[in-house]
């Protein structure tokens, strides 16, 4: 892939720019608007750590990242690409820095969950080794992978 995908801060700078990405009108339901997922990072009682997803100067999505209390697990979750900007392998670009930064800081092991019906997160998830559990967390699909 020749476009430059970079994980960055979200700061005074960029939060509008992630509060203003959309995808499109089926994928509605599998996501919530990325202003909640910002409140989320900043009031939920979850550690959630928000990036903003730049390609050349431009946020084309946003994804966050927190650690398991319970088991030290990687989380990512909230992984939105602009409906403008899909289908360009930056959303497969995104989840592979992230699982490399966490095994780069010692996680071992990757978790995220998807609505049962999101085709496009599950096939986008297991090409990249994640294994559905039989766990479920609230409604949705957990799946797993190793690190390292
Ligand atoms: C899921 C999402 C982040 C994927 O981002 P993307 O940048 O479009 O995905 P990529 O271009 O990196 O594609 C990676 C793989 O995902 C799958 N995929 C992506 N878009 C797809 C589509 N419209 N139909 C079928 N498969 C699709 C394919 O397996 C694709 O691999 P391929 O291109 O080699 O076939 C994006 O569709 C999105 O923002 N969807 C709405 C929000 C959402 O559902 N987020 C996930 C929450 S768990």
């Amino acid at each position: 892939m020749s476009d430059h995908v970079v994980l960055e801060e979200v700061a005074a700078g960029n939060w509008r720019a992630c509060a203003a990405l959309e995808v499109v009108d089926e994928q509605e339901e599998f996501v919530a608007p990325v202003a909640y997922y910002l409140a989320l990072c900043a009031y939920g009682d979850s550690p959630w750590r928000p990036l903003a997803v730049r390609v050349r100067d431009e946020v084309v999505g946003f994804v966050m990242w927190g650690r398991d209390p319970a088991d030290g697990s990687f989380w990512i979750g909230g992984l939105v690409i602009d409906r403008r900007h899909q289908r360009r392998g930056y959303g497969r670009e995104v989840v592979r820095q992230l699982l490399e930064r966490a095994a780069a800081e010692g996680y071992r092991s990757a978790a995220l969950s998807y609505d049962p019906r999101n085709t496009v997160a599950r096939a986008l998830y297991a090409g990249l080794g994640f294994e559905e559990t039989g766990e479920v967390e609230d409604s949705e699909t957990v799946a797993r992978r190793a690190l390292g």
